[in-house]
């Protein structure tokens, strides 16, 4: 430890703090614009200045590593001259536009001023001015209200890891800016909004919408992607305006993808805001009642075994039990909660979690990625990544497609044959797997969603048990699934998979191809062929128009993950609660309680009239849902089939991260991202293979 002295008292403060971290330590604030704790010192601003004992000049607090017996002072009238000083000079050139800034009452300069500032300005001459820049769909530009923090440019080169940003000219030419005037090419982008201390960068969508203290915010989680995301949602009246990202170190860190905070548009668009019957081919309005009544008609002529149900990838657990269990009572097991018919073992819970936990990426010193693609199946997750490779270069090998990650991969190749290798010790990985002492394998949803998935989970567990990637001893489990819908955990801990000898996904569609499945009821599942349904009568119950309402001869209206109270179960196997922020649009309701209802008028009665009451249903099914925001390491065991591999290549399911599940496929920032991004998605190739 490293004493020193800081404003008369005597700290003992950790030896590599800086200055303005010793200083936070003991509840003294420094203020500062450029520094932020997940990203390089850059010591430009000068805002944190402090005084320290034997130094002929005041010091950065925040660039200045900690001494023994260093003696510091942060509230002399000198510290207080210095940052007036400095904050002058911050606003020489800085226009007075806060009237029409989308930063007013969340800007740090602003903020800053008030305790720092001048009322009135020495500065007589023209104030300069800046051509704004070009950055994309998703960001608005000021670049004259820019203080040159260098924020912007460190996050996107540091945890982007997209170049695109850079400070040209010096002094008074200094300028941001995307040098060729091109969009910020990145999935995380919008993090800069958060991340610029005033209001030079902000976001395009929310630009002159609402003010700060006009809305109301509500903590709750993001569903966009299996990661779950905390994020906090502000909603002006009955509007969900925009989304942010909540602290959460052992999930998303302060981050969030551009789709989970950008796609929230589409929560106003498109939307089943009543029921629909199909009438004469067309869908025509109705009635609750005539909607139930409806479906009533229809299954006294259905038998139980002719029934299938889905659920997508955004359903949350209380409406996945609450219609397993309809399902249950009108007599069939024909349920499946993975509609991309991904092998999954349901019966083996370690077979279909993240294992190490994501903050485990912290500790690995070896990554082999099997059939997925991090960046745009996780966003979040691959900045993890990212950042441990900076940290440790630790090596990371992929088979499947060859694609720009954002840090260098080892491509060993993209068919099933590369695993038989590893597993027989050969090839370059194979020793990398063998020295390293925390190895982690991650496999997504690519690898498995095909007819020999079951084989090749066999064949990665194989992998995973030879290599000592689990390895109980060392309290280490290196296997880690990587899920891409936000449903697909919850479901199977609850159990929303084919009882002994009943149809899976797959079945169920062949079946009502074939017309021996007459009744199909898809709780928002968008993601199937919906033609695979033939001629069988289909209930849609979802939030948005897509392909299962195009299909759907009912369609019952129900809510979205902004709109409920609701349960969801992350890759990791984490239990997390999202929360109503805003009511379901026209007559939508909350989806279990629509099952609930549904369910007496067929006379198959649920018995839980409450949250309260299917939450206890739902920790009757897995004890695990009792757990929320946490993670319950799960047993090792045999999974997967020894089997025939075809030599279908492996490849992520994800092609364009814009658009993956109803809700962003109808926000239209989503669309314009699409138009602006997506087809430079695999045009940058970094590999040393
Ligand atoms: Fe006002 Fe802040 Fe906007 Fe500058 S950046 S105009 S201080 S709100
Ligand atoms: Fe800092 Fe914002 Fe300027 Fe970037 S644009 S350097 S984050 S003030
Ligand atoms: Fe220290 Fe900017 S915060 S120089």
């Amino acid at each position: 430890m490293v004493n020193m002295i800081i404003d008369g008292k005597e700290v003992s403060v950790d030896p590599g703090m800086t200055v303005l971290q010793a200083c936070e330590q003991i509840g003294i604030e420094i203020p500062r614009f450029c520094y932020h704790e997940r990203l390089s010192v850059a010591g430009n601003c000068r805002m944190c200045l402090v005084q320290m004992e034997k130094s002929p000049k005041p010091i950065a607090s925040c660039a200045m590593p900690v001494g023994e017996g260093m003696t510091i002072h942060t509230n002399t009238p000198e510290v207080e001259a210095m940052r007036k000083s400095v904050m002058e000079f911050l606003l020489l050139n800085h226009p007075l536009d806060c009237p029409i800034c989308d930063q007013g009452g969340e800007c740090d300069l602003q903020d800053q001023s008030i305790a720092y500032g001048i009322d009135h300005s020495r500065y007589q001459e023209r104030k300069r001015s800046v051509t704004d820049k070009h950055m994309g769909p998703l960001i608005s530009t000021t670049m004259t209200r820019c203080i040159h923090c260098t924020r912007c440019v460190r996050f996107a080169t540091e945890i982007a890891g997209v170049p695109d940003l850079g400070l040209l000219g010096r002094g008074e030419n200094a300028e941001i800016t995307t040098y060729l005037e091109k969009a910020l090419n990145s999935e995380l982008s919008g993090n800069v909004i958060d991340l610029c201390p005033v209001g030079a960068l902000t976001s395009k969508p929310y630009a002159f919408i609402a003010r700060p203290w006009e809305l109301k915010s509500i903590e709750t989680i993001d569903v966009m992607d299996a990661i779950g995301s905390n994020i906090r949602v502000d909603v002006r009246g009955a509007e969900v305006l925009r989304v942010l990202p909540i602290l959460n170190e052992d999930i998303n860190e302060e981050w969030i993808s551009d789709k989970t905070r950008f796609a929230c548009d589409a929560l106003s668009y498109q939307r089943l805001d009543r029921p629909y019957i199909r009438k004469n081919g067309r869908l025509k309005e109705a009635t609750w009642n005539e909607a139930f009544n409806t479906i009533a008609a229809t299954l006294k002529k259905v038998n139980g075994p002719d029934i299938a149900a889905l659920a997508g990838d955004l359903a949350d657990c209380e409406s996945m039990i609450a219609l397993k269990m309809l399902m249950q009572n009108l007599g069939s097991e024909n349920i499946d909660c993975r509609q991309d018919c991904a092998r999954l073992d349901p019966t083996v819970r370690s077979s279909y979690l993240f294992n190490s936990a994501l903050a485990g990426i912290d500790q690995t010193d070896a990554i082999l990625l099997i059939g997925c693609n991090p960046r745009w199946e996780a966003a979040v997750l691959n900045a993890r990544i990212r950042k441990r490779y900076l940290e440790s270069g630790i090596p990371i090998g992929v088979i499947g497609e060859k694609s720009d990650l954002n840090y260098e991969i080892m491509h060993l190749g993209d068919d099933v044959n590369v695993l038989h290798d590893i597993l027989a010790k050969k090839g370059r990985f194979s020793k990398i797997l063998r020295s390293a002492s925390r190895p982690m394998i991650i496999i997504g949803q690519g690898a498995l969603a095909r007819g020999d998935g079951h084989a090749i989970l066999g064949l990665t567990r194989k992998i995973t048990e030879l290599y000592k990637i689990v390895d109980n001893n060392r309290g280490w489990n290196g296997f880690n699934m990587l899920h891409t819908a936000a449903s697909r955990v919850g479901g199977l801990d609850l159990g929303f998979v084919p009882g002994p000898n009943c149809r899976d996904t797959e079945a169920i569609l062949d079946g009502a191809s074939q017309g021996s499945i007459k009744l199909v009821y898809l709780l928002g599942a968008d993601e199937i062929n919906m033609e695979r349904l033939g001629n069988a009568f289909v209930i849609y119950q979802g939030h948005h128009g897509d392909t299962g309402a195009n299909r759907a001869d009912v369609i019952l209206p129900g809510a979205a993950y902004t709109e409920k109270n609701a349960t969801y179960v992350n890759t990791e196997g984490r239990v997390q609660r999202a929360y109503q922020a805003v009511f379901p649009p026209g007559e939508a309701k909350e989806d279990w309680r629509i099952i609930r209802a549904l369910s007496e008028i067929i006379g198959k009665k649920l018995e839980f009239d409450s949250l309260a009451q299917v939450r206890a249903a739902l920790v009757e099914a897995n004890p695990n849902f009792l757990n929320v925001g946490t993670m319950s390491p799960a047993a090792w065991n045999k999974f997967g089939i020894d089997g025939e591999i075809t030599d279908m290549t492996l490849s992520s399911h994800i092609k364009n991260f814009y658009m993956t599940d109803p809700i962003s496929r109808a926000s239209i920032t989503m669309a314009n991202c699409s138009k602006a991004f997506a087809n430079n998605h695999f045009e940058k190739i970094t590999n040393n293979g």
